[in-house]
């Protein structure tokens, strides 16, 4: 898969929801129920991050859920790839990228929304090919304001921001031209997740879920 193949898997991906729940989970026994909270509150597409020892084995629990449409995040290395991809993940999300990182993923045919923060790293990911971004860290980057002054000079690439987003802020970004969702932990937090609250976690899916979108 090339990187104009990848874009527009992920492109594609993005548009299923206006959220993308940021997931950290140390207990795989609650992959099943957590994905279903998210998925029947309206949110399919799933960041699982390979934060956690168990993240693997989180992948693989959510990924059998029905409907479930479930990444890797938190790819910083190039193994990171192989190892989502025979855990089941559907696509990657990286905070920034390496060649290596971008060579595995095409190599094993693995979507990857690469991550990227500045001007020149979103030219450098555009002129390789991949026009949907993963903006990061938004909001200590400048935020909603920043992505709406790079979409002047830089209009065809098209973003998911994601850092410190929550649901007072998520609106404005899903406004801008250049947003195609945004990704965050709010909907799953640490807390909800340690207490089990999935009717919490549903509820803040549901909300989420009816945000602006461009679907
Ligand atoms: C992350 O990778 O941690 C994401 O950026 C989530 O950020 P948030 O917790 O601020 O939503």
């Amino acid at each position: 898969m090339n990187p104009y193949q990848a874009s527009e898997r992920i492109e594609k991906i993005c548009r299923l929801a206006p959220v993308v729940p940021v997931l950290v989970v140390q207990n795989p026994d609650i992959a099943k129920p957590l994905a279903e909270a998210l998925i029947s509150g309206g949110l399919p597409v799933l960041e699982v991050t390979l934060r956690t020892k168990s993240a693997l084995q989180v992948i693989s629990e959510m990924a059998k859920v029905p409907g479930a449409v479930v990444g890797a995040g938190t790819i910083t290395k190039s193994n990171d790839i192989k190892d989502a991809i025979n855990a089941g993940a559907s696509f990657a999300i990286s905070p920034g990228v390496t060649d290596t990182i971008l060579e595995e993923s095409e190599r094993h045919k693995l979507a990857i929304m690469p991550g990227a923060a500045t001007p020149s790293e979103i030219m450098r990911l555009f002129q390789l090919g991949y026009s949907v971004q993963k903006f990061f860290p938004a909001e200590a980057n400048g935020g909603r304001a920043a992505l709406k002054a790079i979409a002047g000079p830089l209009p065809n690439v098209k973003f998911c921001p994601t850092g410190g987003i929550n649901r007072g802020n998520a609106e404005g970004y899903l406004e801008l031209e250049n947003t195609l969702c945004v990704g965050g932990s709010w909907v799953a937090t640490q807390k909800l997740i340690e207490h089990r609250d999935w009717h919490t976690v549903n509820d803040l899916a549901n909300k989420a879920s009816k945000l602006g979108s461009k679907i």
